[in-house]
């Protein structure tokens, strides 16, 4: 049998999945840390950046470096659904609260747990029921409720040696406030974390989203802007692209090779990008290995790829837009720069020279708020644009024909 089919393939592509090797992100560890230091929270964290670039595999990195620091951790995902109600929000952080009130114990006698004589200090395990009691029988509205039962645990945890808190959010732009029905869940998680940081306890939050996120939490308060240290994941840096191409064979000592020009033509087509780094190499270390057995030299097929990532990847995107939206965006993806950022006025300009039927700024604007919606483009603090997802406008010119998109 031949020696390199006994390995399996070490890559990746996957949202959320653990790469072999997680390259570069010093600077994110190093930020975290300064942000682990502190004894009274004056920072909390945003991370932020395109998709699949590496959100959520750092988050789970940060983990057991804050754990290890004696810092208690809790924390999911933000589904849309638990954040369209000040309700749900409240559920959500109170079943989080709950993980770190278990194996507490109170006494029955607390206001909202339940009364007993003086005395007879009976005592009862702080459950996510003894902790919906407290925030039930709390006056005010849903941010003292939630207040009152983030004290009461804070109270609770008494002299215990890990009393600090990280709360921790992942696809946070899923928040937001909703005037209209009046549910205003977004500001509340600011407000309640405010409000307890600034009496001194030390319950941090981490909120990890795509780039529209921290715009949503500055619109939604202000003081968000002071509240959270933003750091922004971005793509590898050459090196450490390599780094995340090669060590995962090089850490299985498995026989399959990438020679230099493979793993240059990697770095050029994933430009960078996590995701698309695991997914080419995971197509390449399969053709590779299959190479490797009929001994023939091995080069990367970056077409057959390229059109799988396609498939894989961008069509699925490309299938939920509108043919209008197509134009808008083949428009952007026809711009000088189309990987940069952009303004309503240039992508006004530009449609007027390729379009027959152009835009007006407001309708531009109407539309690009849409794509935002859906996760394509993203609206930065200064009002300038551009695409959400990394390469889209690659992909849309290497696809699709003028013809074909604007018909
Ligand atoms: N530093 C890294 N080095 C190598 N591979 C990485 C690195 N960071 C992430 N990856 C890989 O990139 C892919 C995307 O990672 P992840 O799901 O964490 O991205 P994300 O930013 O959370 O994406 P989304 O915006 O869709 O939630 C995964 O396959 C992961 O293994
Ligand atoms: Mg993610």
């Amino acid at each position: 049998m031949n020696q390199a089919a006994e390995f399996l393939n070490p890559y990746r592509p996957g949202a959320g999945h653990m790469p072999p090797h997680l390259a570069g992100r010093e600077r994110e560890f190093a930020e975290f840390d300064r942000l682990l230091d502190q004894d009274v929270i004056l920072e909390n964290m945003v991370l932020t950046g395109l998709r699949g670039v590496g959100k959520t595999v750092l988050l789970d990195m940060f983990r057991p470096r804050a754990v290890e620091r004696g810092w208690r951790w809790v924390g999911t995902d933000l589904s849309e659904s638990a954040s369209v109600s000040e309700s749900r929000l409240a559920t959500r952080l109170l079943a989080d609260l709950s993980l770190i009130a278990a194996g507490l114990e109170v006494p029955e006698s607390k206001p909202g747990v339940g009364f007993s004589p003086p005395g007879a200090e009976r005592r009862t395990p702080l459950t996510f029921d003894v902790l919906g009691g407290i925030f039930q029988s709390t006056p005010g509205l849903v941010a003292d409720k939630i207040k009152a039962a983030l004290e009461f645990v804070w109270e609770s945890l008494g002299r215990q040696e890990h009393r600090r808190v990280i709360f921790a959010y992942d696809e946070a732009q899923n928040l937001s406030d909703y005037a209209g029905k009046e549910e205003y869940p977004l500001s509340l998680l600011l407000d309640v974390f405010q409000s307890i940081q600034k009496k001194g306890i030390p319950f941090m939050l981490i909120l990890t989203g795509l780039p529209t996120l921290f715009p949503k939490l500055v619109d939604a308060r202000t003081f968000a802007e002071r509240m959270f240290r933003v750091v922004t994941v971005g793509k590898l840096t050459r090196h450490e692209s390599e780094q995340a191409i090669l060590r995962p064979i090089e850490d299985a000592q498995c026989p399959v090779r990438f020679s230099d020009e493979s793993v240059g033509t990697i770095c050029d087509e994933s430009a960078g990008y996590p995701y698309f780094i695991q997914f080419i190499c995971r197509e390449v270390f399969d053709i590779f290995i299959q190479q490797a057995a009929g001994g023939g030299r091995s080069a990367v097929p970056v077409d057959p790829i390229q059109r799988k990532l396609d498939a894989d990847f961008f069509a699925g995107r490309w299938a939920r837009v509108t043919d209008r939206q197509r134009q808008l965006l083949w428009v952007i993806a026809s711009l000088d720069h189309p990987g940069d950022e952009f303004t309503i006025q240039e992508l006004v300009a530009r449609a007027k020279e390729l379009l027959d039927r152009p835009f007006s700024p407001s309708h531009a604007n109407q539309m690009l708020a849409g794509l935002a919606q859906q996760g394509l483009i993203y609206k930065n603090r200064f009002g300038r644009y551009s695409f959400a997802v990394p390469l889209l406008g690659k992909f849309i010119r290497r696809t699709y024909d003028r013809a074909s998109v604007l018909g």
